[in-house]
């Protein structure tokens, strides 16, 4: 079967330097919030070329201490994407705000053109958790437009954009915060959960650390409500020396696969939802759209040729049943977005995916307009 992952190739190849990286956190004989984490919050920084990176515990996490870091809680609105993994609107409502989700453009992603209209009309919308989606960027020149002139408080999510740019500049580098996930299925995943915070001042770094441990600012002395949400030292080596190294040439298999698939898939019934202009896209994933009608019997036919294929995401967040009643009350109607989740499929897209194995992928949409 082609997967939309396969982590069993991805141990044949990385399992030795990950058992060393074990090793080492072993006979350090120190497990929590060590070297390890520190290290790897030193590189992913440079990596993705941002000021400071913390290692928390998921991304969901990541969102929320950023939020909260930001002063955000009961009684305040942020206005996010209507399509993305639910732990977006979880980490709002988490911090006791409200979610006011804006519909989607065709790329499925937060349509700003909206966003603009709901902010300019809503001054009590003071937070903003823009989502790059997919692995592309939104545009991060409107971004910082709407910082700059909303006075909002943003953090991006960019638990699927690790690796994506805006016209030379990373995802990430708009809001206070960027919130990341090493969720194993991400394009940086480790091997278990984790998550990062990063983009902010150094005064930021220090609240959102202090809020990952217990609200500490030093052993024991506890000023304010924390979380027990730490990167693990295991999580942190695995990632730092068997992972991070190797990113750049598995975003650049990521990149091959969709510019394969973007000049092979010919299908008039089955369109591969692309990229919007300007954005470098990290593609993890890679969203195509069918006939709602017959979405259901096209992923049963996938699967009849052996390929197994994705939903992000079978429903819009409004559609969700524990979103509360004010927050589809204070959000757009959304019907875009719920029309996009009911046509969207998403086709094999990883690093370890062979290039006979993205043909077949490509030959079965070419055959699905005769089926
Ligand atoms: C867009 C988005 N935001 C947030 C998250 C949450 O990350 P995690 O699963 O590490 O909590 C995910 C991953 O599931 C995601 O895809």
């Amino acid at each position: 079967m082609i997967g939309l992952n396969d982590f069993k190739r991805q141990w044949a190849d990385t399992g030795p330097e990950v058992l060393r990286a074990v090793e080492q956190v072993g006979s350090s004989g120190w497990y929590i919030l060590g070297e390890s984490v520190r290290r790897f919050e030193q590189s992913l920084a440079a990596y993705w070329k941002l000021p400071y990176a913390v290692g928390v515990g998921n991304g969901l996490d990541a969102l929320e201490l950023s939020l909260r870091a930001l002063g955000c809680g009961a009684g305040d609105f942020v206005l996010t994407s209507p399509i993305s993994a639910f732990a977006t609107p979880l980490a709002i409502l988490k911090t006791g705000a409200t979610p006011v989700f804006a519909d989607c453009d065709r790329f499925g992603l937060i349509d700003l053109d909206e966003c603009e209209a709901i902010l300019t009309s809503r001054p009590e919308i003071r937070y903003f958790v823009p989502v790059h989606l997919f692995g592309h960027c939104l545009d991060l020149d409107k971004l910082a437009a709407f910082r700059e002139r909303f006075q909002l408080g943003v953090v991006e999510d960019c638990a699927q954009s690790i690796g994506a740019y805006w016209r030379g500049r990373p995802a990430g580098s708009v809001g206070q915060f960027a919130a990341t996930s090493f969720y194993p299925t991400k394009n940086l995943g480790a091997m278990g959960d984790g998550g990062a915070v990063l983009n902010c001042k150094a005064e930021d770094a220090a609240r959102i650390r202090q809020l990952r441990d217990y609200g500490q600012s030093a052993k024991y002395v506890h000023d304010v409500i924390g979380y027990n949400s730490r990167l693990d030292e295991l999580q942190a080596a695995i990632l730092d020396s068997a992972f991070l190294p190797r990113l750049s040439g598995w975003l650049k298999t990521r990149r091959k696969i969709a510019g394969m698939y973007l000049d092979g898939i010919r299908s008039t019934s089955l369109r591969p939802v692309g990229a919007p202009e300007g954005s470098d896209s990290c593609w993890h994933l890679f969203p195509v759209l069918v006939d709602p009608g017959r979405k259901a019997e096209a992923i049963a036919y996938f699967k009849s040729k052996g390929i197994l294929v994705g939903e992000h995401y079978p429903q819009a967040l409004v559609e969700q049943q524990a979103i509360p009643d004010r927050v589809r009350q204070a959000s757009s109607r959304c019907t875009r977005a719920r029309e996009f989740c009911a046509s969207e499929l998403s086709l094999p897209i990883h690093p370890y995916l062979h290039d006979e194995e993205a043909r077949q992928v490509m030959a079965a949409c070419n055959q699905w307009d005769s089926v």
